[in-house]
């Protein structure tokens, strides 16, 4: 068992924002459960942490089964001996129609990973975190600007996110009496697969009023960096919410 390093859960981890922030926590020093569907590119970011890989556990996890997200938990534990944080971020966009033609189906998986997915790996992290001494750790939900405004044709996403504000505002409450802390990062575009597959016909985004536009993004690197300083404050000090977005992006402002 290794405990000389502060222990991490990352979901997502094989991709996108995920890996970024698992490669920052890593070479911040910390050990790193990385948990994705998919076992290759979770073995991808392994490889690209070098040397600090070897602090990292590779449990290929569908956050939306409650025995896969148990046996992340138990794996994580056994190699690391506790949970310090959470990074509750895997997620999916969804469909992306006229609201009237939302698949049944397609609502439902956005509702499992985006919002039962990440209550269950909280549920793990909290009970965690609850029983080990010393006590305490910090989860960060994953929550987008879509926690705060849709986008067009994107029902089911702004739904799921809108949720997560308040499993954060839970959390934060519930976790007081054990030291855990909760905080919440809202992203808007950073250069990701799912922010360019918003791409409509390779013009841009579908805007509030209809148009397609191009849209600014940011370096993924701003937000890891966000993320290790989150993750390393004192659990006497929690950044609550943070917005991150592309500057430009069109999110502030009106008609
Ligand atoms: N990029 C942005 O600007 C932005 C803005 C706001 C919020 N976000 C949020 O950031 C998070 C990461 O998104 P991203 O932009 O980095 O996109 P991404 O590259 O598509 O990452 C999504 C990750 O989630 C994993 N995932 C999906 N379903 C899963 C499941 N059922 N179980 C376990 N892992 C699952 C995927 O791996 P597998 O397919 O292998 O499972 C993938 O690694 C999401 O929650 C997203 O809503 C992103």
């Amino acid at each position: 068992m290794d405990t000389t390093s502060k222990i991490a859960v990352v979901t997502g981890a094989g991709s996108g924002i995920g890996q970024c922030v698992a490669l920052a926590l890593c070479q911040a020093g910390w050990s790193v459960a990385l948990a994705g569907r998919r076992r290759k590119p979770l073995e991808a970011t392994v490889g690209k942490a070098g040397a600090n890989g070897a602090r990292t556990l590779v449990v290929p996890t569908d956050v939306a089964d409650p025995a896969a997200v148990g046996h992340l938990f138990s794996e994580t534990l056994a190699r690391f001996g506790r949970i310090d944080l959470l990074f509750n971020n895997a997620g999916i966009f969804g469909p992306t129609v006229s609201f009237e033609d939302i698949p049944y189906g397609e609502w439902q998986a956005v509702m499992n990973i985006n919002v039962t997915g990440m209550f269950l790996c909280a549920r793990e992290a909290f009970r965690a975190m609850k029983r080990q001494d010393p006590m305490g750790g910090r989860i960060i939900n994953n929550g987008s600007v879509s926690a705060h405004v849709p986008r067009p044709n994107a029902a089911a996403y702004t739904t799921a996110k809108h949720a997560i504000t308040g499993l954060t505002r839970s959390l934060s409450l519930d976790g007081r009496r054990h030291d855990i802390a909760c905080s919440q990062i809202d992203i808007g575009n950073a250069a990701t697969d799912m922010v360019k597959n918003l791409q409509v016909d390779g013009a841009g985004a579908r805007q509030a009023n209809g148009r397609i536009a191009p849209e600014p993004t940011m370096d993924l690197d701003h937000v890891a960096r966000a993320v290790v300083h989150m993750a390393g404050l004192p659990l006497s000090a929690n950044v609550q919410f943070m917005t991150l977005m592309a500057t430009k992006m069109p999110y502030i402002g009106r008609g």
